[in-house]
Formats: C-alpha cells, structure tokens, sequence
C-alpha cells in the first residue's frame, strides 16, 4: 500500500503515521524526521537544510525531492510505505508521480487530516517528544503518565526547537497555501481522502484504517 498523508503543521500526521504504520508494516517515511537527523547528525543536508528548519521555511524542492528518491528506492519501501509530510508543493507532487511512475508504482490513498488553522498552534506548542524513542506527546491532549517522562521507554521529553510561538506562526503561514494547492491538485487526480483531524487521537486512527480497509 502507497500512502501520501497530507495535513497541515500539527494536524496529527506524525502521531497517525506511527500508529497507522505499525499496523499495516510499512515504513514511515516523514521527511522532517530525515532533516532533523541529518541537523543533528550535522551533515551535509543537515548544514543545508538547518536555516530552513529554524525559520520555519520549505527546504527547497530539488533537496527534499532528492532525499525522497534515495528514500524509496530502499528494500523495504518494495511492500509499500507512508510518506508523512511529503509532498507539500506540486513541483514535489509532480515529481512524486514521475518517480512512481518509473517504479511501476502508483499512489493507493492520499489521505488529508484537516485540522482548523486555530487549533493548530495550541498543538504544536503544547508538544513535547521523547529523546529516546521520537514518541509524541501533549501536555493537555495526550500527556505522559509521569511529567516529562515517556510512558514508553523512560526517555526524556523535549519541546522541538520550532515549536515556539514565533517559528509555528511562521510554517502555518508558509504552509496553509501551499496545502490548499496541494489538495486541489490531488482532488484533480481524483485519489483524496479527508479525514476530520479534530476528533480524538484514537478516533483518527480508526478512521484512516477503515479508509484503507484494515483494523488495528
Ligand atoms: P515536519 O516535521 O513535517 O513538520 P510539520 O509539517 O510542521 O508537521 P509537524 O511534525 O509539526 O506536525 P504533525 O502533523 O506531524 O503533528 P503531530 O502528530 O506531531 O517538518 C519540519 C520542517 O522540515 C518543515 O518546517 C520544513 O522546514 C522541513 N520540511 C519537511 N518536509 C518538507 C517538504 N516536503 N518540503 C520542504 N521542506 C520540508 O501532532 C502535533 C501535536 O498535536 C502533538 O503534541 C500531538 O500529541 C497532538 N495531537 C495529534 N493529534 C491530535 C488530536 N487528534 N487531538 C489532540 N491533539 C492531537
Ligand atoms: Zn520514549
């Protein structure tokens, strides 16, 4: 199964990906997550892309489109993946079509977690992430059991760097119209799937599974 899942900063695509993911067995591919290794890893993408992730700006396209392509010719993306964040302009769209197409592949579901704008930067500033495990909580929505610590592994909860007030407002503003393109250009090709992000965490999931067809 090939899945695009589309949403808006904070809209809940990491917390689904994980879950949905580990559900179907497929590897989640989130493209934040590879630039923020490669920040942390300080290599040559991470030099590169750093300034981008702290201004809260896109990472230019033939960047990200690179990373993606090296991506999903791995092993383990030949039973299918989910691709979390990726793409978010039609030029990355355009591009993902073109390397499926030359795969032999083809997009199953593009799914969209609409989340209403105002909801969004009490989300993402209330979001704390386990330095272990990568595990994401909410301080108020889904807090761990013990404050600052993952139910999971016992790991240390940090608040990510563009997560302030100032940076969030930033991407959404950065992203609410790219989205808005996006989803027009995959209504277009007739394959979008939306799915009220605002319900509970649990209730999302449930209704992206029974969208593809599987339970947990
Ligand atoms: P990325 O890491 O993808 O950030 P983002 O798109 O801003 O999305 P987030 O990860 O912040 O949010 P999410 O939707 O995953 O929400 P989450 O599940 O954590 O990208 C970071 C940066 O990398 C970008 O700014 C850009 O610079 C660069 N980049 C990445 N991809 C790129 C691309 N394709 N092109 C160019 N540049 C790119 O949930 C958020 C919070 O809400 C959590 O605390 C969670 O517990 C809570 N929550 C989740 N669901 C619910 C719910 N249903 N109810 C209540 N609370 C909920
Ligand atoms: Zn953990």
């Amino acid at each position: 199964m090939n899945i695009v899942l589309m949403g808006l900063p904070g809209a809940g695509k990491g917390t689904q990906a994980d879950r949905i993911t580990e559900a179907v067995h497929i590897p989640h591919i989130s493209t934040g997550d590879m630039f923020r290794q490669a920040v942390k890893e300080e290599t040559p993408l991470g030099r590169e892309a750093k300034s981008y992730l702290d201004e809260g700006q896109l990472v230019p396209d033939r960047v990200t489109i690179g990373i993606v392509q090296d991506r999903l010719a791995k092993d383990d993306c030949a039973k299918g993946f989910m691709l979390d964040g990726f793409p978010r302009t039609v030029p990355q769209a355009e591009a993902l079509d073109e390397m499926l197409k030359e795969m032999g592949k083809e997009l199953d579901h593009v799914i969209y977690i609409e989340v209403a704008e105002g909801e969004l930067l009490k989300r993402l500033t209330g979001r704390r992430i386990c330095q272990d495990c990568g595990a994401t909580y909410h301080v108020v929505f889904n807090p761990p059991k013990k404050d600052g610590i993952c139910d999971r592994c016992g790991g240390q909860l940090y608040q990510r760097e563009d997560d302030t007030e100032e940076t969030v407002a930033k991407r959404l503003a950065v992203n609410l119209e790219k989205t808005r393109t996006l989803v027009g250009y995959y209504e277009k090709q007739g394959n979008l799937r939306t799915i009220d992000g605002e319900q509970p965490i649990g209730n999302v999931t449930d209704s992206i599974l029974g969208l593809l067809g599987s339970t947990a």
